[in-house]
């Protein structure tokens, strides 16, 4: 960038283009809108139900019903995306995860309901096998040891039963090795050529997924933790060679996870490859933030929404965030800061 030689005070005063809100909003360099938001939701099996999740305050696991009602919602509020994560119901979890394929579990009938009624609405489904795994880990398990490759033939099923549903995006969220290749070829394989990858390529092995884990009901099968295959909080680097290999496998759009605390990572990549990049917020940074409100120690919305801003400006085009109707329905649908 060419760096002018500023005036010196007081010919140059910043203040003058913060006076007011007019003048602040006219210069803004980065802004918020309902359009940049993905909502993601817990699902739980029944009619009519919905079963709040404790260390999320203002998050409910919802009956497929209550999750099309909210697909309504979002509608209304200018969401574009739904993202389904379910709650699977223990006697359902065995080692070979064989419900992650069943296309009539639980996120893919969600999927189905919310397409009868919203054809324009995009429902992303995580491509990953944790929530239907008695281990808990997102591949399968041998000997306490996580299996890349016969993992990847389990999620290649599940991708295809997902675009079967009419999932529009598949999240792949494993953290497998070549796991992006092996579904988008299984894919234009099967007629899904439409159907978008956004690929988890940078996703650490996080504290902040902790009541994630507790709506899902992942944390009680976890044994052991994530780090021989999710990335190591101190590196950078690897990080853009996680993303290189996912837009040469054929990933659409890529995803940096968690976000606040990896707002480095997601300016590198989304300044180096140029590619819609997005940020997961997530539920630690939300129990975080809906914690601290709740106690009256911050003041939640505003908050939230520069917390949601500051991905914008770091470069994402948009944030995974369970915070989403509450943030949209502040920027009443506006394309606001
Ligand atoms: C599972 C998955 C996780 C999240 C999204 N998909 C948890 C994990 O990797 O343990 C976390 C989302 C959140 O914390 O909000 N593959």
């Amino acid at each position: 960038m060419m760096r002018p030689t500023f005036a010196p005070f007081p010919l140059a005063r910043s203040r003058r283009l913060r006076r007011n809100p007019m003048i602040r909003n006219l210069v803004a360099e980065s802004r918020l809108t309902p359009a940049d938001l993905i909502w993601p939701i817990f699902l739980r099996d029944g009619n009519n139900t919905h079963e709040p999740v404790a260390s999320m305050p203002g998050v409910d696991r919802l009956s497929v019903d209550l999750a099309v009602d909210a697909a309504h919602e979002a509608a209304e509020l200018g969401i574009p995306v739904m993202a389904l994560f379910p709650y699977t119901d223990p006697s359902l979890k065995t080692p070979d995860c064989q419900e992650a394929w069943n296309p009539d579990n639980l996120v893919n009938r969600a999927t189905r309901a919310i397409k009868a009624e919203l054809p324009e609405m995009l429902v992303m489904l995580d491509v990953a096998l944790d929530p239907y795994n008695s281990d808990g880990h997102d591949g399968l398990v041998r000997d306490g040891v996580i299996l890349n490759d016969e993992t990847l033939e389990a999620l290649e099923r599940q991708a295809l039963v997902q675009a079967e549903a009419g999932a529009d995006i598949l999240g792949p969220s494993d953290m497998m090795d070549g796991r992006i290749g092996v579904i988008r070829r299984a894919l234009e394989g099967h007629e899904y050529s439409d159907t978008m990858i956004m690929a988890y390529s940078a996703k650490y092995a996080s504290a902040f997924y902790g009541p994630f884990r507790d709506a899902v009901g992942a944390s009680g099968a976890l044994k052991g933790d994530k780090k021989t295959y999710q990335m190591d909080a101190a590196n950078s680097d690897e990080a853009l060679r996680e993303v290189a290999r996912d837009i040469e496998e054929g990933a659409d759009m890529v995803m940096v996870k968690p976000g606040m605390p990896y707002l480095d990572i997601c300016q590198r990549v989304a300044g180096e490859f140029g590619v819609p990049t997005f940020a997961y917020q997530v539920s630690g940074e939300y129990a975080m933030i809906a914690g601290a409100a709740e106690n009256g120690w911050i003041d939640g919305d505003k908050a939230m929404l520069e917390s949601l801003l500051a991905f914008k400006r770091a470069g994402c085009a948009g944030i995974l965030s369970y915070f989403a109707p509450r943030a949209a329905r502040l920027l009443g649908g506006q394309a606001t800061k």
